[in-house]
């Protein structure tokens, strides 16, 4: 192990809800794409690019909390916010941290029947999906049937936010010419280990505008 590795490794052990992480990490090192939670710069970062007025939210792959935190802390309020989590043990964690918020264990795939499980739809359609998936480390067809059940949530001008390791938008440029989506670049958290920069991704103007059009004026 690394120097830099072995620096985090002692972080998250010192850390009671970092050490549940890394234990889930030792377990299931693809699902879980990290070892250590995202942090709070990170979290800032894709708190930063919600749409203006955003209330209703759907967090996928909760963790420990680091971005459901953001949230609640940005304004966001728990009965508003739907987190989908796998992972049996941090979906426990998820539902002791945050009473109030909609906590569901799952898979992100199927996200359209645990949002109507919750009721959740019912007063409306999301703003947005803040994703802590590892999106990047995913099989097209598995990334195409999360951002499927994703757009299938939110709303016309609704937007999925992302963030990536990588150096580039972690979808390809083919999937989202296959899904009508446009990828736009954020921020960079430098401080996050390791460095990861946020992406948004909304209706391309092509079929954003049919379902617009739909709308009662
Ligand atoms: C990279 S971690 C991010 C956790 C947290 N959001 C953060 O940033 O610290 C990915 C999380 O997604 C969860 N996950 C992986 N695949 C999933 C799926 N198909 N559906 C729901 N959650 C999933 C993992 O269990 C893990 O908690």
């Amino acid at each position: 192990m690394s120097h830099f590795r072995r620096k985090n490794a002692t972080a998250a052990a010192e850390s009671p809800v970092a050490w549940t992480f890394f234990r889930q990490w030792l377990k299931n090192p693809l699902s879980m794409a990290a070892f250590s939670p995202s942090g709070k710069q990170l979290a800032r970062a894709m708190v930063s690019q919600l749409p203006p007025g955003a209330r209703r939210i759907v967090e996928l792959g909760g963790g420990t909390g680091v971005f459901t935190r953001a949230l609640l802390d940005h304004g966001i309020r728990a009965s508003d916010l739907l987190v989908v989590e796998l992972n049996e043990p941090l979906h426990r964690l998820l539902q002791h941290r945050f009473p109030g918020v909609h906590v569901v264990r799952g898979d992100a795939r199927r996200l359209t029947e645990l949002a109507a499980g919750e009721h959740f739809l019912e007063e409306g359609p999301a703003d947005a999906v803040v994703s802590g998936l590892g999106l990047l480390s995913m099989s097209r067809g598995m990334q195409r049937d999360i951002l499927n059940a994703a757009f299938s949530v939110l709303a016309p001008h609704g937007r999925f936010i992302q963030f990536t390791y990588g150096p580039v938008s972690p979808v390809s440029r083919e999937l989202l010419g296959e899904l009508g989506l446009h990828a736009r670049r954020g921020t960079m958290a430098w401080i996050n280990v390791p460095p990861a920069t946020v992406y948004t991704y909304t209706r391309s103007r092509s079929t954003a505008i049919p379902a617009q059009a739909a709308a009662p004026r």
